[in-house]
C-alpha cells in the first residue's frame, strides 16, 4: 500500500498552474504582530525514553530508506528530488517550494523512533514527514493525511523513496479515528499538525487564496468540496460575513467590508479574487489602507477560515486524539491563527491537568528571526507540543494507568 492514496473524501481535479503573490495565509502578515523568538520548553528531547533524533539533514532520506520498490516508487523513477527537495508539481510550475515551519523543534518534540507509528495530519507538500522518515530511518511508518488531492499528488512523490513506510490518506485529519481504523492502528507514537494553508495553496491562483493575483474566488482545500467562498460571499447574510470577517479575520472594518459586500452583489454576483479586493478596499477608509499590510489580507483570511471550515471542533479533536498516543508518544500542533492556538493551547492544559499527560512546551515555540527572515510565511506559527506519561503498573482488569511520578518535569510549575 506504500504512497497509494486512499480516498476518503473526493478525486483530484486538475493540476493547479501559475506563480502567485499573497494569499488567505496565517494572521501574522501584518508587521511585528507575533513573537519572533523561541519560548521556554522542556525539551526536546525531554523524557518518555524516545530515541535520539537524528537531525534531518536538509531532509534526505539515508540511502537505504530510496529503495522500497513496488508501483509507488513512480516518483523516484520520474526523478523526483528524494527528501530534500520540492515535488515535481511545485517545480515544474514555477511555484515556490513550501518552506515546513519549525521544522527542527517539531521533529525534536515528536522524537521518533525506530519501529514507531506516526500521524502526520496534514502532510501538504510532504517536508515535515520526509524529514521525519529520514530523521528516525528503520521501519517506522507513518500515515500522512491532507484534504487536498494536488497536495498528497506532490506528498506521494515526495515520500515515494521511503516505500511500504508510509500510507497516503485523502480526508479529514478529524476522521483519524477512521483513517487508523482502515490501516488496522490502535494506537500511535506520535502524531503533527500543522494547520493552515501551504505556499503551494496559497501561490496557485486558480486556487483562489490569494488577493495579489486574479483567479476563482475558490478557497477550497478540497476542491471536491461543493463550498467556494464565491458561494459565501454572495449568499452569506450581512451578520454573517461581518461575524467571519471581524472573528476569523481581526479585521477592524467587518462590518464596512459586510455592508460593500452586499451593496456589490446587489449588482452581480462577485467571482474573482480581484472583485473581492476592489470592494475591500473600497470599504476601508484611505487613511487606514495605508496601515498593516495588504487591505484584503484579514478578508481573504476570514474566508479560507469559514469556507474550509477550519476550526470546527479542533479542540475536542485534539483531545480524543492525545488518547491515541501509546505511553511515551507525543502530540505536536503548529497553529497560524490565535484561535486555533487558543484551542489547542485549552486542550493541551486540560490534558496535561488530568492523568496521564505532560505538557512540553510550558509557551509556544515561535520561529527565531533567521526563519522568519527565510520564510516569512512562519511569523505567526506557534508550535505546542504535549506528550502521554509513560505506563504504570496495570489495574486489574483494566487498561494500563498512567504513572502519576513521571509526570515530575519543569513544566509542573505551570500547571
Ligand atoms: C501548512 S500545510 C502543511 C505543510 C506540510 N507540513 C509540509 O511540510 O509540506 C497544511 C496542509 O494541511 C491541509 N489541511 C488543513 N486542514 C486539514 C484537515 N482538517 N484535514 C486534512 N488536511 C488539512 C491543507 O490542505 C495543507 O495541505
Amino acid at each position: 500500500m506504500g504512497g497509494r492514496i486512499r480516498s476518503a473524501a473526493a478525486e483530484p481535479t486538475a493540476p493547479h498552474q501559475d506563480d502567485g503573490g499573497g494569499g488567505a495565509g496565517s494572521d501574522g502578515g501584518a508587521p511585528g504582530r507575533a513573537p519572533r523568538s523561541g519560548g521556554g520548553t522542556d525539551a526536546a528531547a525531554g523524557g518518555g525514553g524516545a530515541a535520539p533524533v537524528r537531525r534531518p539533514s536538509a531532509g534526505r532520506p539515508p540511502a537505504g530508506d530510496a529503495a522500497g520498490g513496488g508501483a509507488q516508487q513512480a516518483g523516484a523513477a520520474q526523478g523526483h528530488e528524494a527528501g530534500g527537495g520540492w515535488g515535481q508539481d511545485g517545480a515544474a510550475q514555477g511555484l515556490a517550494p513550501h518552506q515546513p515551519v519549525l521544522l527542527e523543534a517539531a521533529l525534536a518534540f515528536l522524537a521518533p523512533r525506530r519501529g514507531g507509528r506516526y500521524v502526520d495530519g496534514t502532510v501538504g507538500g510532504g517536508g515535515h514527514a520526509a524529514a521525519l522518515l529520514a530523521a528516525v530511518g528503520g521501519d517506522a511508518q507513518l500515515l500522512a493525511i491532507d484534504r487536498d488531492p494536488q497536495a498528497l499528488a506532490v506528498a506521494r512523490r515526495r515520500l515515494a523513496p521511503f516505500g511500504d513506510r508510509v500510507h497516503l490518506v485523502h480526508g479529514d485529519f478529524r476522521d483519524l479515528e477512521r483513517h487508523l481504523a482502515s490501516l488496522g492502528w490502535d494506537r500511535v507514537d506520535g502524531i503533527l499538525l500543522d494547520l493552515g494553508v501551504s505556499s503551494m495553496q496559497l501561490d496557485d491562483p486558480s486556487r483562489g487564496f490569494s488577493y495579489q493575483e486574479e483567479g476563482p474566488l475558490d478557497m477550497r482545500m478540497d476542491p471536491g468540496q461543493p463550498l467556494t467562498a464565491a458561494d459565501l460571499v454572495n449568499t452569506a447574510s450581512r451578520d454573517q460575513l461581518a461575524r467571519w470577517l471581524a472573528e476569523y479575520g481581526e479585521e477592524r472594518w467587518a462590518g464596512r467590508i459586510a455592508d460593500f459586500i452586499v451593496e456589490a452583489r446587489r449588482r452581480r454576483p462577485i467571482t474573482t479574487t480581484t472583485e473581492l479586493v476592489e470592494i475591500v478596499k473600497a470599504a476601508i477608509p484611505a487613511r487606514a489602507r495605508r496601515r498593516g499590510g495588504h487591505p484584503a489580507r484579514r478578508t481573504f483570511q476570514a474566508l479560507r477560515i469559514a469556507v474550509n471550515d477550519e476550526l470546527r471542533g479542533l479542540e475536542g479533536f485534539l483531545r480524543a486524539a492525545a488518547q491515541r498516543l501509546r505511553p511515551g508518544g507525543r502530540l505536536v500542533v503548529i497553529a497560524f491563527h490565535s484561535l486555533e492556538d487558543r484551542a489547542v493551547k485549552r486542550a493541551f492544559r486540560d490534558l496535561a491537568a488530568g492523568e496521564g499527560f505532560r505538557l512540553l512546551t510550558r509557551k509556544p515555540v515561535t520561529p527565531g528571526e533567521e526563519e522568519v527572515r527565510r520564510n516569512p510565511r512562519s511569523r505567526s506559527a506557534k508550535l505546542r507540543a504535549l506528550q502521554r506519561l509513560a505506563a504504570g503498573p496495570a489495574p486489574a482488569g483494566g487498561e494500563p494507568r498512567t504513572g502519576a511520578g513521571a509526570r515530575a518535569s519543569p513544566c509542573d510549575a505551570t500547571r
